[in-house]
């Protein structure tokens, strides 16, 4: 597994999201900080961040993220972000260049894994998307992780 082991990793993400105030611009504040603690914790990766469903659900919109500058907007219908969130289910790809539809936005990306954040109510509220250099870097045990981590983030920020 190319994610850290140590059990600290989500005893630190739930202390960054912890005490959210429900406004937009804590929410924001917060993904900040979890992108950040996701790009010093996972391996091997070089990019990623937060696409949030727009107000109209419509499309996906950029939001905090580590990485190179990225597409801002992303339509359901379009790109690994956009299955994942119309199909509210996590889309692991192996090699991008075979996923009909990938959006690229750093050419260097060869494999992808993009988790659905889900509200308490069960509406799609964005994704966690997750790119990297090396083709085939997650395995199944890192999307059950990431997994994880979007529980977690949805439950503190969106209830
Ligand atoms: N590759 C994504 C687009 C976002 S970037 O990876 C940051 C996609 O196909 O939806």
């Amino acid at each position: 597994m190319h994610v850290t082991t140590d059990s600290s990793f989500l005893e630190q993400l739930t202390a960054i999201t912890d005490g959210w105030d429900g406004s937009t611009e804590r929410r924001y504040c917060h993904l900040c900080n979890v992108s950040a603690l996701l790009n010093q914790q996972l391996e091997n990766i070089n990019w990623v961040g937060f696409y949030l469903m727009r107000e109209d659900r419509q499309g996906l919109v950029l939001g905090p993220f580590q990485g190179k500058v990225a597409c801002t907007d992303i339509s359901l219908d379009r790109g690994v972000c956009g299955l994942a969130a119309r199909t509210k289910e996590s889309v692991r790809v192996d090699d991008v260049h075979t996923f009909p539809g990938h959006i690229a936005c750093d050419s260097a990306s060869m494999s992808e894994l993009v988790v659905p954040l889900v509200s308490s109510s069960g509406d799609v509220v964005g994704v966690l998307d997750i790119d990297s250099a090396q083709r085939g870097r997650f395995s199944e045990d890192d999307q059950l992780l990431l997994e994880r981590v979007a529980k977690i983030i949805s439950g503190a920020l969106w209830t």
